[in-house]
C-alpha cells in the first residue's frame, strides 16, 4: 500500500544501499569477506533487519518515535494524562530492535483514568495507557492532530476523527473503520505489548 504523504520514490521498494534493512544486508555481505567463519553473526544481522520491519509482537516494549531518547522503554509516567498522543514505535525485546523500518508500525499513545475508557478500551489498557495505530484507516495519512476540547485525534488529510478512549473508534468520517489497537500490559513499570494489532493498518 502506498503512503499518501510520501513521494513516488519514497513509496517504491528501497533501492540497493538505501535504508537500515539494506545497510544491514550490506554489512552481512561485507562480513562474509572479512569474517567468513561467522555465519551466526550474518544470520543475526538479517534477523535484526527483519525485526525492524515486522509488525508489533507480544512482548515488544515501546519507545518514543521522536526526541532525544528513542531507545528507553516507555512507562505510563512518560505519557501526560488526558493530553495529545505521544508517537511511539514498538521494539523487539529480544534484540532491542526498534521496528521503525515499517512506517505502518507507528503508534499513538494516550493515558487516561481507566474509568473514562470504554469497556474494550479498559481491556486493552495498561496503567491507563492505550495504544492505537497512527495510520488513518481512510487513505493512510498519519493521524497527527489533536482536538483538546473533546479529546479526539484528527487526521489532517480529510479530517476523520478517532476517539482514543473508545479503542480508536471513528467519531467523524470519511474513515469508516476504527484505528487498529494494541492490547498492552505492564512488565514492571514498562509498557509492553500483550497482543498484536486487532485490525488492518491503513486504508
Ligand atoms: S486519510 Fe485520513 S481522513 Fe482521509
Amino acid at each position: 500500500m502506498k503512503h499518501p504523504l510520501k513521494s513516488e520514490s519514497e513509496n517504491q521498494e528501497p533501492a540497493a544501499g538505501c535504508c537500515r534493512a539494506n545497510i544491514n544486508r550490506r554489512l552481512v555481505v561485507g562480513g562474509i569477506v572479512g569474517i567468513a567463519a561467522s555465519p551466526a553473526l550474518a544470520q543475526g544481522d538479517s534477523q535484526n533487519a527483519d525485526a525492524a520491519s515486522a509488525p508489533p509482537q507480544p512482548g515488544d516494549y515501546l519507545v518514543r518515535a521522536s526526541g532525544d531518547d528513542q531507545t528507553t522503554p516507555l512507562t505510563p509516567e512518560d505519557i501526560v494524562p488526558n493530553s495529545a498522543p505521544l508517537q511511539a514505535w514498538p521494539a523487539d525485546s529480544a534484540t532491542q530492535t526498534v521496528r521503525s523500518d515499517n512506517w505502518q508500525n507507528l503508534l499513538v499513545l494516550t493515558r487516561w483514568d481507566p474509568a473514562v475508557l470504554s469497556p474494550e478500551g479498559q481491556k486493552y489498557a495498561a496503567g491507563g495507557v492505550v495504544a492505537q495505530s497512527a495510520i488513518c484507516t481512510h487513505e493512510g495519512c498519519e493521524v497527527t492532530s489533536w482536538i483538546p476540547e473533546n479529546f479526539l485525534m484528527e487526521c489532517p488529510c480529510h479530517l476523520s476523527r478517532f476517539d482514543p478512549r473508545q479503542n480508536g473508534a471513528v467519531m467523524q468520517g470519511p474513515a469508516t473503520r476504527k484505528l487498529p489497537a494494541l492490547a498492552l500490559k505492564l512488565d514492571g513499570d514498562r509498557i509492553v505489548v500483550a497482543a498484536g494489532l486487532d485490525g488492518r493498518v491503513g486504508g
